[in-house]
């Protein structure tokens, strides 16, 4: 049955109409031409489709669009573009957190959300200490972060990238 939904997106009013069945993550890429935001495995297990959801991380192939009235949405392209690239975004350049790419807007909207969880002390199991702050340890950025899968295995850049953004 197609609905009317209404989404602030990367800062942005959207309406669109899509069928009660259809992903987030499909009505992104096809409803709203947000292609930044990837399909990987569409079952919850590799984080390409990560995206934040009113501030806070989600595999977007994992809910329904109609679920989200309302709600603010972030992807890759709210968070900065060619000319104006986020921090997280200028240190995965730089230090080549990436091989392939295709995981890499998923990476890094993970490694966002994920550094602001651990600001705001988001209970977390991997460190109780670290509630209220963000200088993660590489195995605790690596724990966080496992959601998020590369299949080139660019694994230490990536964490190398999120380091730089977690003092
Ligand atoms: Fe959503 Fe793989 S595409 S977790």
């Amino acid at each position: 049955i197609p609905m009317p939904i209404s989404l602030k997106v990367n800062g942005v009013e959207r309406t669109l109409e899509c069928d009660t069945r259809v992903s987030l993550l499909d009505a992104l890429r096809d409803h709203l031409d947000l292609p930044g935001t990837k399909k990987g495995c569409d079952h919850g297990q590799c984080g390409a489709c990560t995206i934040l959801v009113n501030g806070r991380r989600i595999n977007s192939c994992l809910t329904l669009a109609v679920m989200h009235e309302g709600d603010e949405i972030t992807t890759i392209e709210g968070l900065g573009g060619p000319e104006d690239l986020s921090p997280m975004q200028r240190d995965f350049v730089s230090c080549d957190g990436y091989q392939c790419g295709y995981c890499t807007p998923g990476q890094i909207m993970s490694a966002t959300g994920m550094l602001a969880e651990a600001r705001d002390g988001m209970p977390s199991h991997v460190s109780e200490s670290l509630i209220g702050k963000a200088n993660l340890s590489d195995a605790e950025i690596a724990e966080r972060m496992s959601g998020n899968l590369c299949r080139c295995s660019a694994y230490p850049f990536i964490r190398e990238a999120i380091a730089r953004n977690t003092e």
